[in-house]
């Protein structure tokens, strides 16, 4: 059973603990989360945990019937039983009625999409829409938060919209309150919190999402008060960095496969250094999903758009394309052509624990491979049934082993830990040649290498 409460190992020294959260005034508020995406959906189940009362709004009913029963639409890990034992608690319902939801919700997160528009900008006009709606039912005291990762002003030019719009909403506040949940990780996440962030200009507002946050609270977490724009600039800046320090350590460790050092190793040894840390320094195939590369592409058109002219996150974006010519020349390093040669890839999603093929770097190394002449033949435990439309031309086998029938490489793409307990043995004796490119480094050398494989990773000579 999964201890849902922030910090649930605190030290309690920090904060009251507290087995049933406080009821009444000081209490339970009602809350309204507009989008039941992973992060929606974490955060209103999260939120009726602390003991809140929280209706989610879903504009697919099909979507909300399945939450409504405890069914999660989507992999995310811990997310369905979170789910179940909040519907239970009674205080999580899910509706499409935007405005029956908003009616008396103290306030109305709003954890909508923003996808990369053309041009790399941030696409907001999903929020824009709801506003637009918000603005005909809200009333003064009632506030708005962006949990959604929206450009620098929005917040701003969101007020204006609900000025504009609605006769009543003056004395509406909005906050920013980005979220940091993984994907993969997002429940865990949801409850264990570095910092909570909080932008706006009311401070009663302020105040009010700080004890939304409080009320789940077992230890002390640090909740960071500040403008809308500091909180909208700090979830980019995060986001690119965490880039960046993945971009670094590809590259490290291309250096360390050039010179025949174990990159691994000197990762292991620079996170020891806690100016670095340990986190992010794991070599990949290049980095992806839903975040990372719109807000990398968000951050440079903002700068363009200033005319800021930006040398590095401009160079992590180059590096991370250039990662994915470099894993398929692994490959083709291994076989010497790739014209009519049959590779089985494990793993398509963006990274392990996840059903996301969003930005997956798979996409494009598989897209080389294929335009050279490889088949492929692929094996993902989780990847849904978008696959055929971002990855036309592949092949999908049930089983790893299939993935290793006759095929000339392995190419595995994401760490699943399931690949570590496959039987190497039996999956070489299937191939034609044996040889693997692991950019994951999830393989240890000396196995695969004592069943007769040649065996390249990022670095882990
Ligand atoms: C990210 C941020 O981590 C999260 O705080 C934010 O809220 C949303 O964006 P997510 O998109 O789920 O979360 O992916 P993340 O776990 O950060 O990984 C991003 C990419 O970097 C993945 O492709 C992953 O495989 C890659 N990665 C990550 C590495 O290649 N090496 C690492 O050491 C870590």
């Amino acid at each position: 059973m999964t201890i849902f409460s922030m910090g649930s190992e605190g030290d309690g020294k920090n904060s009251p603990r507290r087995d049933t959260p406080l009821s009444g005034p000081l209490g339970g508020k009602k809350i309204c989360v507009v989008g039941a995406g992973f992060v929606g959906t974490v955060a209103a189940a999260g939120f009726a945990k602390f003991g809140h009362e929280v209706i989610c709004v879903e504009k697919d009913p099909a979507r909300v019937a399945e939450l409504s029963r405890g069914k999660v639409p989507f992999f995310e890990r811990d997310l369905e039983e979170l789910l179940k034992s909040s519907l239970a608690g009674g205080r999580l319902t899910f509706t499409s009625n935007l405005e029956k939801a908003v009616d008396g919700s103290k306030a109305v997160f709003l954890t909508v999409g923003t996808p990369s528009a053309n041009g790399g900008r941030a696409d907001i006009s999903a929020l824009k829409d709801i506003i637009s709606v918000l603005s005909k039912c809200l009333s003064p005291g009632q506030i708005v938060v962006i949990k959604s990762t929206v450009p620098v002003g929005t917040a701003g030019s969101l007020k204006i919209i609900l000025e504009q719009n609605g006769s009543g909403t003056r004395g509406v506040e909005i906050i920013n309150n980005p979220e940091f949940l993984r994907e993969g990780n997002a429940v865990f996440d949801f409850f264990n919190p570095h910092r909570i962030v909080i932008g706006g200009d009311s401070h009663d507002a302020i105040e009010t999402v700080a004890h939304i946050y409080r009320m789940g609270m077992t230890r002390h977490v640090p909740i960071i008060t500040t403008n809308n724009e500091t909180a909208e600039m700090i979830k980019y800046a995060s986001n690119v960095y965490l880039a960046t320090k993945v971009g670094f350590v590809n590259e490290l460790a291309r250096l360390c496969d050039g010179v025949g050092v174990n990159a691994v190793e000197v990762a292991r040894v620079m996170g020891m250094d806690p100016r670095i840390g340990q986190e992010f320094l794991n070599p990949g195939p290049g980095w992806g999903g839903s975040c990372l590369p719109k807000d990398l592409m968000e951050f440079l058109g903002l700068a363009d758009s200033l005319g800021i002219s930006l040398v590095i996150p401009r160079a992590v974006h180059d590096a991370n394309q250039k990662q994915f010519d470099h894993v398929a020349q692994k490959v083709k390093d291994l076989l010497g052509t790739l014209e009519k040669k049959r590779i089985g890839v494990l793993g398509l999603t963006f990274k392990a624990d996840t059903s996301d093929l969003r930005d997956s770097p798979s996409i494009p190394i598989l897209k080389i491979l294929m335009e050279k002449g490889a088949e492929i033949m692929a094996f993902d435990p989780a990847a849904g049934d978008d696959l055929a439309a971002v990855l036309p031309g592949i092949n999908r086998v049930n089983t790893p082993y299939e993935s290793a029938d006759g095929s000339d490489c392995i190419l595995i793409l994401t760490e699943w830990s399931e690949f570590q307990l496959l039987d190497w043995k039996r999956m070489g004796d299937n191939m034609r040649t044996r040889n693997i490119v692991d950019t994951r480094n999830i393989l240890a050398p000396e196995l695969v290498k004592k069943y007769g494989f040649d065996y390249s990773s990022m670095g882990q000579i």
